[in-house]
């Protein structure tokens, strides 16, 4: 079998590449190692940057989300007790949109339902072979039988554990990583939001965000241990931890119930170069983690998105292989800007094991400089709408 583009990993990065392809007359078929169920049950990412959602819009998908979606011009932070507001607005002329990744996902994979793309789930043992030749394929088992893809081009969009990074020999790759010392225990309860914006609190029990899916779904999480387990939580312990963490306007008017989900994630900063070898592109989280403070993991994702669908276009459409050949460089430059953003705000709210009473001074002035400083806003606004594609 032939096509021109496989792609592995049917996440947003992998469905939404599929759809702009497809858009513009190119073929790909997409190799998904689970269940179309298990992939639109993974809760994760809730904030969409203007980028995404004028990608969305590109895909021709965002009907659902233009009706179901929260538009947010703001952001609140709480520290000290007390609580400032960023008005992205205001600083940017932009806005953010909340709509979780599940409704993405379900949005992309119903657009690829109606045009019939060739989708894998629940394949194995996923190859790259001759990915540095021009005659690139990729090998693969589903139900106990061996398939074989001949392509022109990989998009390696299978997250942080797939196989693509891994195809690109360590001789040629380099790795960055910082691991933080704590997790995120994440609640989804089907209870009303505390607020209408988010509210990211930075307190001395460490830090916790109140965050929403919509009017009755919230989505909470406080900082952790990276040995504890989900399991170690009652609702009723998280409720309360919940509450000692966020300023006393907000823990007075929380509204609580049962967990639907409760679940640990582990805070990272890994960026993998480049993001090109020979025919294998590398998107999302197959080549950049950050920590969620800021949630630009599925937003940086969905900007390689960008760059190497404009790529593909531009070769398909005249030959001409500059976008792809300019691809690693263009998307890495976006990706470690958004790379500072996560860390510089993971560093601001979070409380770190052995921070010393110095450390902690300094954490308080420069939510104060924010709190204070137009410019400062303005700073952290443009980051957090998304900066420009
Ligand atoms: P993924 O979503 O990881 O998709 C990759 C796909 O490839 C998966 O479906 C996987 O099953 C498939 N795959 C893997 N290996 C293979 C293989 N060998 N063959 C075939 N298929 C394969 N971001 C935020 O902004 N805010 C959040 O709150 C947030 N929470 C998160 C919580 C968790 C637990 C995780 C893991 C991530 C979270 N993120 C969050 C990050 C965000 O969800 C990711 O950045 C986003 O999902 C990246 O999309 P992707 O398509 O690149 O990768
Ligand atoms: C969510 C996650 C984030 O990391 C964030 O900064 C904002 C919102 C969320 O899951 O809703």
């Amino acid at each position: 079998m032939r096509t021109q583009v496989v792609i592995v990993g049917g996440g947003p990065s992998g469905l939404l590449l599929g759809q702009l392809l497809h858009l513009a007359g190119i073929d790909a078929v997409i190799l998904e190692r689970k269940s179309r169920d298990y992939v639109l049950g993974r809760i994760r990412a809730g904030v969409l940057e203007r980028g995404l959602v004028d990608l969305m819009g590109q895909a021709g998908v965002d009907a659902r989300m233009k009706t179901e979606g929260f538009v947010h011009d703001g952001t609140l932070i709480g520290y000290d007790g007390e609580m400032f507001r960023v008005d992205f607005a205001h600083h940017t002329d932009a806005t953010v949109m909340v709509y979780g990744q599940t409704e993405v996902t379900r949005d992309l994979y119903d657009a690829r339902d109606a045009t019939g793309g060739d989708t894998r789930f629940e394949v194995d043992n996923v190859v790259i072979h001759d990915a540095d030749t021009d005659a690139p394929f990729v090998t693969f088992d589903q139900g106990g039988e061996s398939h074989h893809i001949d392509c022109d081009f990989v998009a390696g969009c299978d997250g942080f554990h797939g196989v693509s990074r891994k195809t690109i020999p360590d001789a040629v790759r380099t790795d960055f990583e910082k691991v933080y010392p704590f997790g995120w225990l994440g609640v989804l309860s089907e209870t009303p939001p505390v607020n209408d914006e988010l509210i990211y609190a930075n307190s001395a029990r460490g830090f916790a965000l109140c965050s929403m899916r919509n009017a009755q779904l919230s989505r909470y999480y406080i900082q952790c241990d990276t040995a504890d387990s989900p399991d170690n939580w009652t609702d009723d312990a998280f409720w309360d931890e919940l509450r000692r963490r966020i300023p006393a306007e907000a823990a007075e008017t929380l509204i609580t119930g049962p967990s639907i989900e409760k679940s640990i994630a582990p805070l990272r900063s890994f960026v993998t170069e480049p993001m090109r070898w020979g025919r294998l592109f590398l998107c999302g989280d197959a080549a950049h983690i950050v920590p969620p403070t800021g949630a630009k993991g599925l937003n940086t994702a969905a900007s390689d998105v960008h760059y190497l669908n404009q790529g593909l276009r531009q070769f398909y459409a005249d030959g001409d292989s500059h976008g792809i050949d300019t691809y690693s460089q263009k998307a890495l430059a976006r990706v470690w800007k958004t790379q500072r953003f996560s860390w510089w705000f993971s560093n601001l709210m979070h409380h770190y094991p052995g921070q010393t009473d110095f450390d902690k001074k300094m954490q308080l002035a420069e939510l104060a400089f924010l709190r204070d400083s137009p410019e400062a806003q303005a700073a952290m606004a443009l980051n957090y709408v998304g900066l420009p594609y």
